[in-house]
């Protein structure tokens, strides 16, 4: 288990994925005002709302570039996660034409200083510890980069004493609760966009300067629903597309936790970022209760 994961300032990372030259080498990327930053805990929903942004500006490219229909499912040309790659990846993405989207679960404080200097927005997503939680422990299963677990208890443990590659949950909600009133920095929660798809698809396209029409919001919000993801994941993730679309819903959690580990996430909900900002839009008590 442990082979699998380094640490890097404090934070596990895995290791197939994530190395310290790329750490190093990421000062060298050249934020613009125009990046779209999409930053998120694992297993929030990241795909999902990557796939959004993504067919956001590709509509807003056919539209002012007449390119032809950017919205299709064709590898991008630099994997998405900032922290995911080689040493050479900055560089190349110094090079590409705006606006380019780039996901990120790193910390604020870990993040590329070009990032906050040049105003570059950043929509954060969250989502409730507890179907996180869910999700990540299959997902850890699913992935051989990462570290498995004989039985959901033993992941239980390992969630809350801090031992998660990206690191823990609440101390990334805490951190990221200092950006939470940025005029930059924009928060939606996985839970409202599954509620209301049509206004949160809505409000994202505004805060970076879209301005679809209805026809288009509904496109983009068909494509980004669950059951076309999944169907085309084949396609757009390869062999990681089963493993990444799994549920894809809310509250899965109450398949999982025990009473006691009920008790034990509420109490460090409460204890770490109930009463902030952040916490408050997650709506715990409607979600996790
Ligand atoms: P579950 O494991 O609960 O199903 P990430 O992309 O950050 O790794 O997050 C993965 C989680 O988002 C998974 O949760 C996945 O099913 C869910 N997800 C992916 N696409 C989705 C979509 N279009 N709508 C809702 N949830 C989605």
């Amino acid at each position: 288990r442990d082979e699998l994961l380094f640490s890097y300032k404090g934070i596990l990372y895995p290791a197939t994925f994530c190395s310290p030259e790329v750490f190093r080498a990421m000062e060298s990327l050249e934020a613009r005002s125009d990046d779209i930053i999409l930053a998120g805990y694992p297993k929030s929903g990241t795909n999902w709302v990557g796939q959004i942004l993504n067919d956001l500006v590709g509509i807003f490219e056919k539209k002012t570039q007449n390119k032809e229909s950017s919205m299709n499912d064709e590898e991008l040309e630099e994997f998405p996660y900032l922290e995911i790659g080689d040493t050479g990846k900055f560089e190349r993405m110094n090079k590409l034409p705006s606006r380019r989207v780039i996901f990120t679960h790193l910390l604020p404080e870990n993040l590329p200083r070009s990032i906050f200097k040049s105003k570059a927005k950043i929509l954060l997503l969250i989502r409730n510890p507890k179907d996180v939680a869910t999700s990540f422990y299959h997902f850890s299963n699913a992935m051989s980069p990462l570290p498995s677990y004989e039985t959901w208890d033993d992941f239980f443990v390992a969630f809350m004493t801090k031992k998660m590659p990206w690191g823990c949950y609440f101390e990334y909600i805490s951190k990221w609760n200092k950006y939470a009133d940025d005029e930059n920095v924009m928060t939606i929660t996985y839970e409202e966009l599954k509620e209301h798809p049509v206004l949160g698809v809505k409000n994202i396209a505004a805060f970076f300067g879209f301005s679809p029409t209805e026809k288009e919001l509904q496109i983009v919000v068909e494509r980004s629903s669950f059951q076309s993801m999944k169907k085309n994941s084949q396609k757009t993730h390869g062999a990681f597309g089963n493993l990444l679309f799994r549920k894809g819903g809310v509250s899965d959690w109450k398949n999982h936790f025990s009473e006691d580990q009920n008790e034990k996430m509420d109490k460090a909900f409460e204890e770490h970022i109930g009463r902030t900002k952040l916490g408050r839009k997650l709506k715990y008590e409607v979600y996790c209760k």
